[in-house]
């Protein structure tokens, strides 16, 4: 019987740090990527042959798509792929209910109403059903739905067999927010251009960083040069000058963060084969315990590319050990648990009906839903459950997922020290 951590014992999984290589990855070859980029005095994308153009061409074959679109960030890759979409003012686009903000955020900055859908709570990813029950709602009472973006929760591919299905029956946009997923495949074909675009982020504590930045993929050849206009403020890339055929935004990346990503691309195979293969070897030791399940098993789901390493507490397993308390004590142990975005995005202040008149216009705000009103059960029942480990363990290999199996066993074991 060994005492707890969080009790003054030894730290199960002590070694768990030393064996998390520091993030984010940065190696030789990085460095000197940049210095070139520095030294060659092109930090700009517009000119021909640019380390952007070279990144979007290899990024997108990477993940199975035909073109990218480098951007500053994943929050304006989504605005990207709704403009370019043509989501116009008061249009509908239906979201998870458990995501990052900007899957909401970025539909509101185009004019758009965000509409929740509930989520499943054994895959975190929305649910087809209630996909399909919001959509024929919204018809039902008058809404101009456009389209509905799919988030692949750390990773988790959402069913799209199902979604892609529902969207071609009522005409509607599939947008894949994949911010947690680089890499991630669906019937062993990667995530993104399944659907109409597919939106990455590669800000710092994503699985490939440059500290900033993003893109848009797609397979959809009357898209890409909208896409490309619409990101360039108006003007076709690689023609310089002051012509410009629409009204747009500035979304480029710069030649700095492209240099950085396209080395981080020649090593993320081999993070990505890694964090697979770990993430099921613990995914099959957790099951097993009792009261941390990992998300469901697909076979359609032939390659995870981490965020979140998503576990599903409990506590009448653990005694009804409440769920903060029990990643106090797994932190104690040495493993960096957490919880997830927390709530449903519906219950974020802004959404709040006197906030949101402070950044939309009332007219629209008339149209949304009481969003502090909404309750789903599948988004508050995976919240209350989650826990949540940052894909870097998962680069501990499999001693590092044994550390982690054996603290939360010791926990498990030790319960009463708790009670
Ligand atoms: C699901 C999801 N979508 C979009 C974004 C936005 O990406 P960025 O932080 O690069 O703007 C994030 C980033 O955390 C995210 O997790």
């Amino acid at each position: 019987m060994s005492k707890l951590a969080i009790k003054g014992g030894r730290p199960e999984a002590e070694g768990l740090r030393k064996l998390i290589p520091p993030w984010p990855p940065l190696n030789d070859d990085i460095r000197l990527s940049l210095i070139k980029a520095l030294d060659g005095r092109r930090w700009c994308r517009l000119y021909p042959g640019s380390l952007c153009e070279r990144f979007e061409e290899e990024f997108a074959r990477f993940h199975d798509a035909k073109y990218g679109v480098a951007v500053a960030n994943g929050t304006v890759a989504l605005e990207l792929a709704f403009k370019t979409l043509g989501v116009s003012y008061g249009e509908e686009v239906i979201v998870p209910a458990v995501t990052f903000i900007a899957t909401a955020s970025a539909v509101t900055e185009v004019g758009g109403i965000p509409i929740f859908a509930d989520i499943d709570p054994e895959t975190a990813a929305i649910s087809p059903e209630s996909l399909k029950a919001t959509v024929e709602e919204r018809i039902d009472e008058g809404g101009r739905v456009k389209g509905v973006t799919v988030v692949h929760y750390g990773g988790y591919p959402a069913d799209l067999d199902a979604i892609l299905k529902i969207a071609g029956d009522y005409g509607l946009f599939v947008v894949e927010d994949c911010a947690h997923a680089h890499g991630s495949e669906w019937r062993g074909r990667k995530v993104g251009a399944i659907g109409d675009m597919g939106c990455f982020s590669f800000q710092e504590s994503k699985s490939m960083t440059a500290g900033e930045g993003g893109i848009v993929i797609t397979n959809r050849d009357d898209l890409i040069d909208r896409a490309r206009l619409i990101h360039n403020i108006g003007r076709v890339l690689g023609k310089p000058g002051y012509i410009h055929y629409i009204l747009s935004s500035n979304y480029r990346m710069t030649e700095l963060q492209a240099a950085i990503l396209l080395e981080a691309l020649k090593i993320y195979p081999e993070q990505l084969k890694l964090k697979h293969e770990v993430g099921e070897y613990l995914a099959s030791k957790l099951s097993r315990i009792g009261g941390v399940d990992p998300l469901r098993r697909d076979p359609r789901i032939t390659m995870r590319g981490y965020y979140y390493y998503v576990i599903r507490y409990d506590p009448r397993e653990f005694e009804g050990l409440p769920k903060d308390r029990f990643i106090e004590a797994l932190r104690a142990e040495g493993v960096p648990a957490s919880v997830g975005y927390g709530m449903p995005l519906y219950r974020q202040p802004a959404f709040a009906r006197e906030r949101l008149m402070e950044t939309v216009p009332g007219e629209l705000v008339e149209r949304m839903p009481r969003y502090e009103d909404m309750y789903l059960h599948g988004a508050e029942s995976f919240c209350a459950s989650e826990v949540t480990l940052p894909h870097q363990v998962l680069l501990a290999g499999r001693d590092g997922a044994d550390l982690i199996v054996a603290a939360i066993e010791k926990i498990k074991e030790n319960v009463y020290e708790l009670l």
